[in-house]
């Protein structure tokens, strides 16, 4: 088994572009997990299944395989990447996170990425507290709603935005945290080991640096 540190948090909290540094400076391996939820939520709407209704959503499940290839999710061999940004894509996997049949699909997909030696950097909502309880490093990441808006914006829109803009995205992600905090099953929130890091005022190199430094602390062998 590869060793894990886990980063988990609420929406746009930094968590994919820190993992990913974190991974660079520790030479290990990257696995976003948000993308697994957006694709299967764009196959939904893709083709015209309701997001809703957990039994149609269930059977949906069977006609949907996903592999991690070339550092990225595929899903029945496609490669999807603007198509997953959107909006509605993101908050139709939030709706669809609920559902336990979908959470179990998902768990062995993400618990086999850790076959083999290294080290795993995974991110996602539940990675420390449900896919790896025995992960060696937990990192609870967040930052405050309106930073995170801004950055969601920046990434979106090259940094051009109005205050309304500003209003709507911090509202959307509220809802979002909110939806992924309350749900039944694996909800977000941070592990009871877990080290909570608020990189508000951090740079993702300056946040990538300190949870680096926390792995090598342990001095694992
Ligand atoms: O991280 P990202 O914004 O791409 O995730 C989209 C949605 O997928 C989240 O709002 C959340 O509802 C769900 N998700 C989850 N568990 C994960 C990763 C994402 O429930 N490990």
């Amino acid at each position: 088994m590869k060793k894990v540190i886990a980063i988990d948090g609420p929406a746009a909290s930094g968590k994919s572009t820190v993992a990913k540094k974190v991974a660079g400076l520790l030479g290990g391996t990257f696995v976003s997990t948000g993308s697994l939820y957006r694709l299967i939520a764009y196959y939904l709407l893709s083709n015209n299944i309701d997001p809703e209704s957990p039994v149609a959503v269930a059977s949906a499940l069977s006609d949907i395989k996903l592999t991690y290839r070339n550092g990225d999710w595929e899903m029945n061999g496609i490669h999807y990447t603007s198509e997953l940004r959107q909006s509605e894509v993101g908050s139709t996997a939030s709706v669809i996170a609920v559902y336990p049949a979908v959470r179990n699909f998902l768990l062995e997909t993400q618990r086999n990425e850790a076959r083999g030696e290294g080290l795993l950097v995974m991110e996602g909502r539940d990675i420390g507290s449900a896919i790896f309880p025995e992960a060696e490093l937990k990192i609870f990441l967040t930052a405050t709603p309106e930073e995170r808006a801004r950055r969601r914006l920046n990434d979106e829109k090259g940094g051009v935005f109005s205050k309304a803009d500003l209003e709507k995205m911090a509202a959307d992600i509220a809802e979002r945290d909110w939806r992924d905090s309350h749900r039944e099953t694996a909800p977000l929130k941070a592990a009871d080991d877990a080290r909570t890091v608020d990189n508000t005022n951090l740079s993702s190199d300056e946040t990538s640096a300190l949870i680096a430094e926390k792995f090598k602390e342990l001095n694992l062998k």
